[in-house]
Protein backbone atom coordinates (compact mmCIF):
# COMPACT_ATOMS: atom_id res chain seq x y z
CA UNK A 1 0.00 0.00 0.00
CA UNK A 2 2.38 2.71 0.77
CA UNK A 3 4.56 2.34 -2.29
CA UNK A 4 1.95 3.36 -4.85
CA UNK A 5 0.33 6.08 -2.18
CA UNK A 6 4.12 7.53 -3.23
CA UNK A 7 4.13 6.74 -6.94
CA UNK A 8 0.25 7.88 -7.77
CA UNK A 9 1.75 10.75 -5.55
CA UNK A 10 4.42 11.55 -7.73
CA UNK A 11 2.03 10.86 -10.73
CA UNK A 12 -0.01 13.70 -9.56
CA UNK A 13 2.80 15.73 -9.31
CA UNK A 14 4.15 15.77 -12.30
CA UNK A 15 0.76 15.39 -14.33
CA UNK A 16 -1.49 17.99 -11.71
CA UNK A 17 -3.18 20.92 -13.23
CA UNK A 18 -1.34 24.32 -12.42
CA UNK A 19 -5.00 25.70 -11.91
CA UNK A 20 -5.25 23.27 -8.84
CA UNK A 21 -2.27 24.76 -7.24
CA UNK A 22 -0.17 21.82 -7.91
CA UNK A 23 -0.78 20.81 -4.77
CA UNK A 24 0.01 16.58 -4.91
CA UNK A 25 -3.41 15.14 -3.18
CA UNK A 26 -2.69 12.03 -2.02
CA UNK A 27 -5.01 9.65 -3.39
CA UNK A 28 -8.51 8.89 -0.57
CA UNK A 29 -7.58 6.22 1.90
CA UNK A 30 -4.06 6.52 1.04
CA UNK A 31 -2.98 9.28 3.66
CA UNK A 32 -2.17 10.19 7.63
CA UNK A 33 -5.22 8.83 9.46
CA UNK A 34 -5.00 11.96 11.46
CA UNK A 35 -3.01 15.19 11.63
CA UNK A 36 -2.02 16.61 15.11
CA UNK A 37 -0.89 20.69 14.52
CA UNK A 38 0.94 22.08 18.02
CA UNK A 39 2.63 25.46 18.62
CA UNK A 40 1.98 28.85 17.57
CA UNK A 41 -0.71 31.08 15.56
CA UNK A 42 0.76 29.70 12.21
CA UNK A 43 -1.49 26.43 12.89
CA UNK A 44 -3.58 27.34 15.15
CA UNK A 45 -7.11 26.75 14.26
CA UNK A 46 -8.98 28.75 17.23
CA UNK A 47 -7.86 27.43 20.41
CA UNK A 48 -6.90 31.18 21.58
CA UNK A 49 -10.35 31.96 21.71
CA UNK A 50 -10.63 29.79 24.26
CA UNK A 51 -7.53 30.92 26.22
CA UNK A 52 -6.47 34.59 27.54
CA UNK A 53 -3.95 35.76 25.03
CA UNK A 54 -3.31 39.37 24.01
CA UNK A 55 -3.84 38.39 20.03
CA UNK A 56 -6.95 37.62 19.36
CA UNK A 57 -8.65 36.22 15.21
CA UNK A 58 -11.95 35.83 16.49
CA UNK A 59 -12.94 39.76 15.32
CA UNK A 60 -13.82 40.84 11.80
CA UNK A 61 -12.22 41.58 9.68
CA UNK A 62 -10.05 37.87 10.75
CA UNK A 63 -11.87 35.30 8.32
CA UNK A 64 -12.98 37.59 5.75
CA UNK A 65 -12.26 34.89 2.63
CA UNK A 66 -13.44 32.04 5.23
CA UNK A 67 -16.39 29.53 4.31
CA UNK A 68 -19.08 31.54 5.51
CA UNK A 69 -16.67 34.63 6.18
CA UNK A 70 -16.71 33.91 9.90
CA UNK A 71 -13.84 35.20 12.25
CA UNK A 72 -12.87 31.72 13.72
CA UNK A 73 -10.06 32.72 15.89
CA UNK A 74 -7.61 31.63 12.85
CA UNK A 75 -4.90 34.34 12.00
CA UNK A 76 -6.05 35.00 8.41
CA UNK A 77 -8.05 36.07 6.26
CA UNK A 78 -9.50 32.25 5.79
CA UNK A 79 -7.20 28.95 5.94
CA UNK A 80 -4.50 28.82 8.29
CA UNK A 81 -1.07 26.69 7.28
CA UNK A 82 -2.80 23.55 9.56
CA UNK A 83 -5.90 23.43 7.56
CA UNK A 84 -4.11 23.45 3.75
CA UNK A 85 -2.27 20.59 5.25
CA UNK A 86 -4.75 18.81 6.06
CA UNK A 87 -6.86 19.86 2.26
CA UNK A 88 -3.81 18.88 0.48
CA UNK A 89 -2.99 15.41 2.08
CA UNK A 90 -6.44 14.97 1.83
CA UNK A 91 -7.32 14.44 5.33
CA UNK A 92 -10.29 16.47 5.56
CA UNK A 93 -10.71 20.19 4.75
CA UNK A 94 -10.22 22.03 7.89
CA UNK A 95 -8.43 21.11 11.00
CA UNK A 96 -10.76 22.18 13.95
CA UNK A 97 -9.34 23.23 16.96
CA UNK A 98 -9.27 21.31 20.33
CA UNK A 99 -11.53 23.60 22.23
CA UNK A 100 -13.82 24.40 19.23
CA UNK A 101 -17.03 24.35 20.96
CA UNK A 102 -19.13 21.81 18.72
CA UNK A 103 -15.81 19.72 18.36
CA UNK A 104 -17.55 15.95 17.14
CA UNK A 105 -16.03 12.42 18.47
CA UNK A 106 -14.90 11.70 14.46
CA UNK A 107 -13.12 15.15 14.51
CA UNK A 108 -10.38 13.51 17.35
CA UNK A 109 -9.89 10.62 15.48
CA UNK A 110 -8.84 12.39 11.95
CA UNK A 111 -6.85 15.37 14.03
CA UNK A 112 -7.41 19.07 15.29
CA UNK A 113 -5.10 21.22 16.06
CA UNK A 114 -3.76 21.57 19.68
CA UNK A 115 -2.26 25.00 18.82
CA UNK A 116 -3.11 28.64 20.32
CA UNK A 117 -2.01 31.64 18.95
CA UNK A 118 -0.30 33.71 21.82
CA UNK A 119 0.83 30.49 24.09
CA UNK A 120 2.87 27.23 23.78
CA UNK A 121 1.61 23.83 24.00
CA UNK A 122 1.17 21.93 27.35
CA UNK A 123 -1.31 19.95 29.12
CA UNK A 124 -3.01 18.24 25.96
CA UNK A 125 -1.05 15.11 26.57
CA UNK A 126 -3.63 13.46 28.57
CA UNK A 127 -6.22 13.20 25.58
CA UNK A 128 -3.51 12.50 23.11
CA UNK A 129 -2.75 9.17 25.59
CA UNK A 130 -6.51 7.94 25.76
CA UNK A 131 -5.63 7.80 22.07
CA UNK A 132 -2.55 6.43 22.15
CA UNK A 133 -2.00 2.90 19.97
CA UNK A 134 -2.16 2.00 16.18
CA UNK A 135 -3.17 5.35 15.00
CA UNK A 136 -0.68 7.72 16.81
CA UNK A 137 2.20 5.83 15.16
CA UNK A 138 0.69 6.66 11.42
CA UNK A 139 -0.58 9.98 11.96
CA UNK A 140 1.02 13.21 11.10
CA UNK A 141 2.35 15.79 14.28
CA UNK A 142 2.81 19.39 12.71
CA UNK A 143 4.34 21.58 14.88
CA UNK A 144 5.27 25.00 14.73
CA UNK A 145 6.86 26.54 17.40
CA UNK A 146 9.18 30.16 18.19
CA UNK A 147 7.39 32.47 16.02
CA UNK A 148 5.87 34.09 18.80
CA UNK A 149 9.16 33.87 21.61
CA UNK A 150 11.05 35.68 18.65
CA UNK A 151 8.57 37.86 17.36
CA UNK A 152 7.25 39.21 20.62
CA UNK A 153 9.20 38.24 23.46
CA UNK A 154 12.30 38.58 21.86
CA UNK A 155 11.91 41.79 19.65
CA UNK A 156 10.82 43.30 22.83
CA UNK A 157 13.39 42.58 25.41
CA UNK A 158 16.24 41.32 23.24
CA UNK A 159 18.80 43.83 24.84
CA UNK A 160 18.35 41.13 28.33
CA UNK A 161 18.64 38.24 25.88
CA UNK A 162 21.71 36.54 24.31
CA UNK A 163 20.82 35.56 21.08
CA UNK A 164 22.59 32.37 20.78
CA UNK A 165 21.40 31.13 24.17
CA UNK A 166 18.01 32.19 23.56
CA UNK A 167 17.77 29.87 20.37
CA UNK A 168 19.21 27.50 21.70
CA UNK A 169 16.75 27.58 24.76
CA UNK A 170 13.95 27.63 22.29
CA UNK A 171 15.47 24.79 20.07
CA UNK A 172 15.56 22.59 23.19
CA UNK A 173 12.29 23.08 23.94
CA UNK A 174 11.11 22.03 20.54
CA UNK A 175 13.03 19.29 20.83
CA UNK A 176 11.73 18.00 24.59
CA UNK A 177 8.54 18.40 23.00
CA UNK A 178 9.53 15.51 19.81
CA UNK A 179 10.31 13.12 22.67
CA UNK A 180 7.37 13.62 24.97
CA UNK A 181 5.55 13.03 21.91
CA UNK A 182 7.34 10.35 20.70
CA UNK A 183 7.03 8.25 24.04
CA UNK A 184 2.85 8.74 23.53
CA UNK A 185 3.83 7.13 20.64
CA UNK A 186 4.24 9.69 17.69
CA UNK A 187 6.73 8.91 14.81
CA UNK A 188 6.02 11.33 12.37
CA UNK A 189 6.58 14.61 12.66
CA UNK A 190 7.25 17.77 10.06
CA UNK A 191 8.56 20.88 12.10
CA UNK A 192 8.23 24.28 10.26
CA UNK A 193 11.04 26.45 10.38
CA UNK A 194 10.47 30.29 11.77
CA UNK A 195 8.71 32.68 8.71
CA UNK A 196 10.52 35.46 8.07
CA UNK A 197 10.51 37.57 10.76
CA UNK A 198 12.49 40.48 10.09
CA UNK A 199 10.10 40.93 7.51
CA UNK A 200 6.78 40.52 8.63
CA UNK A 201 4.83 44.08 8.55
CA UNK A 202 4.65 44.78 11.82
CA UNK A 203 8.89 44.35 12.36
CA UNK A 204 9.26 46.75 9.66
CA UNK A 205 7.04 49.05 11.43
CA UNK A 206 8.46 49.51 14.58
CA UNK A 207 11.93 48.36 13.24
CA UNK A 208 12.54 49.61 10.00
CA UNK A 209 12.87 53.15 9.64
CA UNK A 210 11.09 55.57 7.29
CA UNK A 211 11.90 53.31 4.40
CA UNK A 212 10.14 50.12 6.20
CA UNK A 213 13.47 48.05 5.26
CA UNK A 214 13.37 44.59 6.45
CA UNK A 215 14.81 43.83 10.43
CA UNK A 216 18.33 42.30 9.89
CA UNK A 217 19.01 41.41 13.47
CA UNK A 218 15.76 40.19 13.45
CA UNK A 219 16.45 37.90 10.29
CA UNK A 220 19.75 36.80 11.83
CA UNK A 221 17.61 35.63 15.02
CA UNK A 222 15.30 33.76 12.50
CA UNK A 223 18.21 32.35 10.26
CA UNK A 224 20.06 31.29 13.72
CA UNK A 225 16.99 29.30 14.94
CA UNK A 226 16.27 27.61 11.72
CA UNK A 227 19.55 25.85 11.51
CA UNK A 228 19.52 24.80 14.86
CA UNK A 229 16.48 23.54 14.92
CA UNK A 230 17.57 21.50 11.22
CA UNK A 231 20.59 20.19 13.18
CA UNK A 232 18.33 19.32 16.22
CA UNK A 233 15.70 17.61 14.16
CA UNK A 234 18.60 15.64 12.17
CA UNK A 235 20.64 14.34 15.49
CA UNK A 236 16.78 13.46 16.67
CA UNK A 237 15.95 11.51 13.50
CA UNK A 238 19.01 9.48 14.23
CA UNK A 239 18.33 8.85 17.99
CA UNK A 240 14.61 8.30 18.67
CA UNK A 241 14.43 4.57 16.86
CA UNK A 242 11.61 4.59 14.15
CA UNK A 243 11.27 8.17 13.71
CA UNK A 244 10.90 10.45 10.89
CA UNK A 245 11.09 13.81 11.06
CA UNK A 246 10.72 16.51 8.76
CA UNK A 247 12.25 19.83 9.08
CA UNK A 248 10.26 21.97 6.64
CA UNK A 249 11.69 25.17 5.47
CA UNK A 250 8.76 27.64 5.05
CA UNK A 251 11.44 30.63 5.63
CA UNK A 252 13.45 30.42 2.40
CA UNK A 253 10.03 29.81 0.28
CA UNK A 254 8.57 33.05 2.05
CA UNK A 255 11.49 35.34 1.72
CA UNK A 256 11.16 34.20 -2.14
CA UNK A 257 7.12 35.29 -2.38
CA UNK A 258 8.28 39.02 -0.44
CA UNK A 259 11.15 39.54 -2.89
CA UNK A 260 9.97 38.70 -6.01
CA UNK A 261 6.66 39.45 -5.28
CA UNK A 262 5.02 40.70 -8.61
CA UNK A 263 5.84 37.41 -10.24
CA UNK A 264 4.12 35.76 -8.59
CA UNK A 265 0.89 37.83 -9.04
CA UNK A 266 1.24 40.03 -5.70
CA UNK A 267 0.67 43.81 -5.53
CA UNK A 268 2.60 44.46 -2.08
CA UNK A 269 4.90 42.22 0.11
CA UNK A 270 5.90 44.60 3.10
CA UNK A 271 2.01 45.93 4.65
CA UNK A 272 -0.30 43.29 5.71
CA UNK A 273 -3.62 43.45 4.09
CA UNK A 274 -5.10 44.33 7.02
CA UNK A 275 -2.64 46.70 8.66
CA UNK A 276 1.01 46.98 9.69
CA UNK A 277 0.89 46.90 13.11
CA UNK A 278 1.03 50.84 13.97
CA UNK A 279 -2.31 51.96 15.53
CA UNK A 280 -4.19 49.15 15.59
CA UNK A 281 -4.11 46.07 18.23
CA UNK A 282 -4.33 42.42 17.22
CA UNK A 283 -1.15 42.18 14.92
CA UNK A 284 -2.84 44.91 12.78
CA UNK A 285 -6.69 43.65 12.14
CA UNK A 286 -9.58 45.71 14.12
CA UNK A 287 -12.85 46.02 14.03
CA UNK A 288 -13.14 50.23 14.08
CA UNK A 289 -10.61 50.06 11.40
CA UNK A 290 -11.69 46.92 9.18
CA UNK A 291 -13.29 49.35 6.52
CA UNK A 292 -9.25 50.32 5.99
CA UNK A 293 -9.05 46.70 5.37
CA UNK A 294 -7.23 45.72 1.26
CA UNK A 295 -9.91 44.52 -1.26
CA UNK A 296 -8.69 41.94 -2.34
CA UNK A 297 -6.29 39.67 0.41
CA UNK A 298 -5.12 37.76 -2.18
CA UNK A 299 -3.31 40.40 -3.69
CA UNK A 300 -1.21 40.76 0.01
CA UNK A 301 1.32 38.43 0.62
CA UNK A 302 0.73 39.44 4.18
CA UNK A 303 -2.78 39.24 5.51
CA UNK A 304 -2.15 41.16 8.94
CA UNK A 305 0.68 42.43 10.37
CA UNK A 306 2.55 38.94 11.70
CA UNK A 307 0.78 36.68 9.46
CA UNK A 308 0.84 35.25 5.60
CA UNK A 309 -2.53 35.66 3.48
CA UNK A 310 -3.92 32.43 2.75
CA UNK A 311 -2.79 32.75 -0.83
CA UNK A 312 0.72 33.21 0.09
CA UNK A 313 0.28 30.03 2.08
CA UNK A 314 -1.24 28.34 -0.55
CA UNK A 315 1.58 28.93 -2.71
CA UNK A 316 4.14 27.53 -0.64
CA UNK A 317 2.37 24.35 0.43
CA UNK A 318 1.89 22.57 -2.78
CA UNK A 319 5.66 20.97 -3.12
CA UNK A 320 5.82 20.62 0.83
CA UNK A 321 2.52 18.45 0.98
CA UNK A 322 4.26 16.01 -2.04
CA UNK A 323 7.30 15.98 0.32
CA UNK A 324 5.83 15.01 3.30
CA UNK A 325 3.71 12.30 1.64
CA UNK A 326 7.19 11.32 -0.02
CA UNK A 327 9.09 11.14 2.99
CA UNK A 328 6.50 10.17 5.86
CA UNK A 329 3.74 8.37 4.44
CA UNK A 330 5.88 5.18 3.69
CA UNK A 331 6.92 4.26 7.07
C1 LIG B 1 -7.18 3.30 18.19
O1 LIG B 1 -7.73 4.58 18.20
C2 LIG B 1 -8.67 4.79 17.19
C3 LIG B 1 -9.03 6.23 17.23
O2 LIG B 1 -9.25 6.66 18.54
C4 LIG B 1 -9.85 3.85 17.39
O3 LIG B 1 -10.77 4.03 16.33
C5 LIG B 1 -9.36 2.42 17.38
O4 LIG B 1 -10.41 1.57 17.68
C6 LIG B 1 -8.24 2.25 18.40
N1 LIG B 1 -7.65 0.93 18.24
C7 LIG B 1 -7.31 0.16 19.28
C8 LIG B 1 -6.69 -1.16 18.93
O5 LIG B 1 -7.46 0.51 20.44
C1 LIG C 1 -7.24 39.19 -6.37
O1 LIG C 1 -5.85 39.10 -6.60
C2 LIG C 1 -5.44 37.88 -7.20
C3 LIG C 1 -3.94 37.85 -7.24
O2 LIG C 1 -3.40 38.98 -7.84
C4 LIG C 1 -6.08 37.77 -8.58
O3 LIG C 1 -5.72 36.55 -9.17
C5 LIG C 1 -7.60 37.85 -8.43
O4 LIG C 1 -8.19 37.87 -9.71
C6 LIG C 1 -8.00 39.10 -7.67
N1 LIG C 1 -9.42 39.05 -7.41
C7 LIG C 1 -10.23 40.07 -7.70
C8 LIG C 1 -11.66 39.88 -7.35
O5 LIG C 1 -9.82 41.09 -8.20
C1 LIG D 1 11.51 18.63 -0.95
O1 LIG D 1 12.48 17.62 -0.79
C2 LIG D 1 13.60 17.78 -1.63
C3 LIG D 1 14.46 16.56 -1.48
O2 LIG D 1 14.71 16.26 -0.14
C4 LIG D 1 14.31 19.08 -1.20
O3 LIG D 1 15.44 19.28 -2.00
C5 LIG D 1 13.35 20.25 -1.36
O4 LIG D 1 13.96 21.43 -0.89
C6 LIG D 1 12.10 19.99 -0.58
N1 LIG D 1 11.14 21.03 -0.89
C7 LIG D 1 10.54 21.71 0.06
C8 LIG D 1 9.62 22.77 -0.41
O5 LIG D 1 10.68 21.48 1.24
Amino acid sequence: MPVPATALCLILVLFSTRNAGGVCLAPNKITFPALFAFGDSIVDTGNNNKRFTIAKANIPPYGRDFPGGAATGRFGNGKVFSDLLAEGLRIKPLLPAYLHPVLQGEDLETGVSFASGGSGFDEFTVKLQEKANATISKSLFLVSQGNNDIAITYFLFHFLYDIDAYTTQLVNSASSFIKDMYELGARKFACLSLIPLGYLPISRTFGGGFQRNSVDWLTQAAVKFNSKLEHELNHLNSNLPGTRILYIDIYNPLVDLIQNHKKYGFEDSSHGCCGTGLIELNYGCNELLSSFTCCNSSSHVFWDAGHPSERAYRMIISQLVHNISHQLLDI
